[in-house]
């Protein structure tokens, strides 16, 4: 598997980038914002992140995903563990990341892999989804904040 910069003239991994936020919208303005960047096994985009930047010296990942048939092999982690590496060798100082109070396992991979819960957005998700949102069996309304130096 490679993970590297999306081309300017390849398709946008849609479906992929979906599973991590489900509006389309929201999904191509920080596509159009951000930098995209895929992992690719055996000629197929099996995974997607975006590096966004937002204040001087930071910069937050969005929009990670993996092939629904795909997940739990560690490919998660490893798109994680690359965003960091590029954004360091870009030379912020600051990644940030967000993710549902419900996203159980999102917590999980992105502690595991050097981030610290810095914050809560109460309600993000109220104010910024028309529809109800449920993982795990628990109703996804705040934003966790977590970010690392680099
Ligand atoms: C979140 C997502 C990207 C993770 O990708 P993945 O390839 O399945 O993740 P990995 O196999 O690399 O596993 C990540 C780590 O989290 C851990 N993890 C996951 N769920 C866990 C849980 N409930 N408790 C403890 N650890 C958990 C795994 O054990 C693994 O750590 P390890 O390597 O030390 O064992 C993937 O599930 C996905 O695409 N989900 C839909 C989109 C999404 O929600 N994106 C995030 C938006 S914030």
């Amino acid at each position: 598997m490679v993970i590297r910069k999306r081309k300017t003239d390849e398709d946008l991994p849609m479906e992929l980038l979906l599973l991590a936020d489900p509006s389309e919208e929201i999904v191509k303005e920080y596509v159009s914002r951000g930098e995209c960047y895929v992992a690719e096994s055996e000629g197929k985009i099996v995974g997607v992140y975006v590096l966004l930047p937002t204040r001087p010296e930071t910069v937050e990942l969005v929009n990670v995903a993996v092939a629904e048939g795909l997940h739990g092999k560690g490919i998660g982690k490893q798109l994680v563990m690359n965003a960091v590496k590029v954004a360091r060798e870009k030379g912020y100082k600051t990644i940030e990341v967000g993710t549902g109070n419900s996203g159980i396992g999102q917590l999980a991979l992105y502690q595991k892999c050097g981030f610290r819960i810095v914050g809560v957005d109460l309600d993000f998700f109220i104010r910024h989804y028309p529809e109800e949102i449920f993982e795990n069996g628990i109703q996804c309304r705040d934003m966790i904040r977590l970010s690392q130096q680099l």
